[in-house]
């Protein structure tokens, strides 16, 4: 058996190998429900089927309840590893959904599209305001005028009480992590690192450090604002359409492009 000191660490970038857990690591995640309030969003919209972008789409969860309901959808990811995951789980569905390798921070046209979506805290990858800035400004650049562009962020609240100084030690399949989260109230930086081993144990210790920037409201509000050319329709909190603050763990903006 090896020794900790027997092994050495080697950097992957971030979801190289978290993709092959990703879907076991988010187990929780009740996405089912998630596209719910989503789609029900839409539809207070009048938006009930047409041409959808996920942003950040990951393993293409949110995709497969789309493509499923009929919607066309493109989904842009910066990890080809999730892709990889998302194309195998959507090949059933794969007329209906296409899937790109991309950054969101890139000005990039995918398409023209009645709603543009970005869950799941992926926007909290935008290290600045510069950053997110682009992002946003991309997302809505790919909208139809009176489409709908929902995206969630994470909160400060959240990150303090839930991701600050927790641990956890998991093994699926043939794969040991352990994952450790931090939250620096100064600089607001939420890290998690990954360290990963196969089972049986190798001499290479794989290691992943995502670091995710959080946003106040106020600072996504006035930067979305600054982008112009649409409004803000909603800032609710969690899944629900009460008010989003920062008491909230995670708030989804809803915006109308003009
Ligand atoms: C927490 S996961 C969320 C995935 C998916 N939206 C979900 O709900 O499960 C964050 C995703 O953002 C992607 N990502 C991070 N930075 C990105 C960028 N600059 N452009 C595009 N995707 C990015 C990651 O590759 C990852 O798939």
């Amino acid at each position: 058996m090896l020794s900790p000191m027997d092994r050495t660490v080697k950097e992957v970038d971030n979801y190289e190998v978290v993709a092959s857990f990703y879907d076991y690591l988010m187990r929780h995640v009740q996405y089912r429900r998630w596209y719910r309030f989503v789609v029900n969003v839409l539809k207070r919209h009048n938006l009930h089927e047409g041409k959808l972008l996920e942003m950040a789409c990951g393993t293409g969860n949110m995709l497969m309840h789309f493509a499923k309901a009929g919607w066309q959808c493109v989904g842009v990811d910066k990890s080809q590893a999730m892709l990889n995951v998302a194309a195998a789980k959507l090949a059933d569905n794969k007329n209906r959904v296409e899937l790109i390798c991309g950054d969101m921070r890139d000005q990039r046209i995918y398409g023209n599209f009645s709603a543009v979506i970005c869950l799941y805290d992926s926007i909290n990858y935008c290290m600045g305001e510069s950053a997110l800035h682009d992002a946003l400004q991309n997302m809505i650049n790919n909208l139809d005028s009176g489409g709908v562009f929902i995206f969630d962020i994470c909160t400060i609240n959240n990150c303090r009480q839930n991701f600050h100084n927790y641990s956890e030690k998991e093994v699926f399949q043939n794969k040991e992590y352990t994952r450790k989260a931090t939250f620096d109230p100064f600089t607001h930086q939420q890290i998690n690192e990954f360290w990963i081993n196969t089972i049986p144990a190798e001499h290479v210790v794989l290691h992943e450090r995502h670091v995710q920037q959080i946003f106040r409201i106020s600072q996504v509000d006035e930067i979305v604002k600054d982008i112009g050319s649409c409004e803000i329709a909603g800032i609710y909190e969690n899944y629900t359409r009460r008010p989003g603050s920062e008491k909230s763990d995670r708030v989804h903006f809803i915006i109308i492009k003009s």
